[in-house]
């Protein structure tokens, strides 16, 4: 029997070359060797985003756009928001009953953010506890996930086994899949995030890719053509390893300072266009059916509703509210 995935985003709109290597390009693998379940997760968006609920939608379907364009294949895994399956609210219900207060208090993410973001809603406090629901609401064994999701899988694997320890055994403790990936730096030489402004996204043109790569930091002793550059702190080369198959020989050349960050930066524009040429043809050709879109996403739902009410069904009998 296939193994069972699920995997969140929030819909943030369109992604970028940190949410494509480090998220799509896996899940692309793994949709050939799992039951795979993607979900938009609209309803933990509002966690944090409930004042800002306009480009919500349009936010979801650029998304949408992204994971087929990456090659996520609607036949494969079922993709679609999490608000049109309300069984994971239902799930999220019955598992407040039984999870403590502190349990959520003590997760790592709520006690930085809710200081730092002065967010104290209800809805944010459970935040954790929605995210279990999405998981176990599939019986899902493995989640994909970065590391910074660590504590909320383990947080989900509490709440299943409790669960099992009240009701009997219904839910299974799912593990996270890591898989190692390359960091993609921005272009302020940061964290690639589009909280920080410094992201490439699938969706930009080859001249607005160009555009921002001129600008991207470099090697601050190198300062012109001619001065030796260090390309182990460069975050333009950190690029070159991803995307230049040759990138090893341009050490050489930078650390003697014959070639300059202008000319290096040109060749990184032609590589990294290149290989994100056949995503953003695909994904030109996807923008351009709207209910195309909307369609796949309304059958990711329904897809997931079936299993997700299988669950639902085996969970109300477990605590006998299966009238
Ligand atoms: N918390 C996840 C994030 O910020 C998003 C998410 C919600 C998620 N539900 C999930 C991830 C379920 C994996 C599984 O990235």
């Amino acid at each position: 029997m296939k193994g069972v995935i699920l995997s969140g985003m929030q819909p943030t709109g369109q992604l970028h070359l940190g949410n494509y290597e480090g998220a799509l390009k896996n899940w692309v693998r793994l949709q050939d060797e799992y039951e795979m379940y993607l979900c938009i997760v609209d309803w933990h968006s509002l966690t944090s985003d409930y004042n800002d609920t306009t480009g919500l939608k349009e936010r979801v379907k650029q998304m949408a756009i992204d994971y087929l364009a990456a090659g996520l294949d609607p036949n494969k895994c079922a993709i679609f928001t999490q608000s049109e399956v309300k069984e994971h609210a239902e799930l999220h219900l019955l598992f407040s009953m039984i999870t403590p207060v502190s349990w959520l208090e003590r997760v790592p993410s709520y006690k930085e953010k809710t200081v730092e973001l002065g967010l104290d809603s209800y809805g944010f406090l459970g935040y954790p506890l929605l995210q279990a629901a999405d998981i176990l609401v599939y019986k899902a064994d493995t989640v994909p996930v970065g590391k910074d999701q660590l504590p909320h899988i383990e947080f989900t694997r509490e709440v299943a086994r409790r669960f099992n320890n009240i009701y009997g055994k219904v839910l299974p403790e799912p593990e996270a899949l890591l898989t190692s990936s390359p960091v993609v730096p921005g272009i302020d030489g940061r964290k690639m995030s589009k909280s920080y402004n410094n992201d490439i996204r699938i969706a930009d043109s080859e001249e607005v890719t160009a555009a921002k790569l001129k600008k991207m930091f470099t090697d601050p002793q190198k300062l012109r053509k001619g001065d030796p550059g260090r390309p182990e702190i460069c975050p333009v080369y950190d690029l070159h390893r991803i995307y230049n198959p040759a990138h090893e020989e341009i050490v050489a050349p930078c650390k003697s300072g014959e070639l300059g960050c202008v000319s290096c930066k040109k060749n990184l524009t032609e590589y990294l266009n290149q290989a994100l040429a056949p995503v953003r043809a695909l994904r030109t050709e996807i923008e351009k059916d709207d209910s195309k879109i909307w369609n796949i996403l309304k059958d990711g739902a329904s897809r997931a509703r079936v299993k997700a009410s299988q669950t639902m069904a085996d969970v109300r009998k477990a605590m006998r509210i299966d009238w």
